[in-house]
């Protein structure tokens, strides 16, 4: 059994998805043994409670470098021994040091179809920039911004009639979907890395 670590600033409805993929048996061979947040007030951390999940935040404020708060955080993680690192929603760039920690053991769901509109606004980005399709990706975590091999991803229409709150909600439905799919794929060992191409082989 594969021990997941979820990682969330906020609302965690990913997080809830996973929950709910691993109680359903979508997600196989692993459990959410862990959800850490670096914001005491993230509702992530009372989804978690409710679904009885291990919490823990770590304060960005009592750390005085990304290095410092990164390398307690990869100290904690492996004490609780976590093979796989999931990011949702979590607004924190990673250190080299985390990311070589769990080497293509880290993933991340993104709100558009990279390397489209990488960082913190991708669907308003998307939206005011008016293309006609965005869409979401799970990706490894590399060093950059949202720039590791992809893993999945899907497209969706932007339509005239679309509000940042539509196009949200139907971009997160999309995620709720794929992300349980990729965790699942990964923690099977279903997805092979040819340099920057991730071949999923699920026969
Ligand atoms: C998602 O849209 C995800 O793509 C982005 O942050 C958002 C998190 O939403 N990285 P939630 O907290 O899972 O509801």
């Amino acid at each position: 059994m594969k021990k997941i670590a979820v990682l969330a600033s906020g609302n965690g409805s990913n997080l809830q998805a996973i929950l709910d993929a691993v109680e359903s048996g979508a997600i196989t061979g692993a459990a959410v043994t862990l959800v850490i947040s670096d914001k005491l007030d993230a509702f992530a951390l009372k989804r978690a409670a409710a679904s009885n999940v291990p919490t823990k935040c770590f304060l960005p404020a009592e750390y005085s470098t990304r290095e410092e708060y990164d390398g307690a955080l990869v100290t904690y993680l492996q004490a609780m021994q976590i093979d796989l690192v999931v990011l949702a929603g979590f607004m924190r760039l990673l250190t080299p040091y985390f990311v070589a920690a769990y080497p293509r053991q880290i993933m991340n769901i993104h709100p558009s179809l990279l390397p489209a509109f990488p960082g913190a606004h991708g669907v308003a980005d998307a939206l005011a920039y008016g293309v006609k399709v965005t869409g979401c990706t799970i990706h490894f975590v590399d060093e950059g911004m949202d720039t590791g091999p992809i893993i999945l991803q899907e497209a969706l229409t932007i339509n005239d009639h679309d509000t940042m709150e539509s196009l949200q909600q139907r971009i997160h439905e999309l995620e709720h979907r794929l992300y349980p799919q990729a965790i699942d794929l990964c923690v099977r060992g279903k997805i092979k890395l040819e340099g920057r191409r991730c071949l999923i082989n699920d026969n």
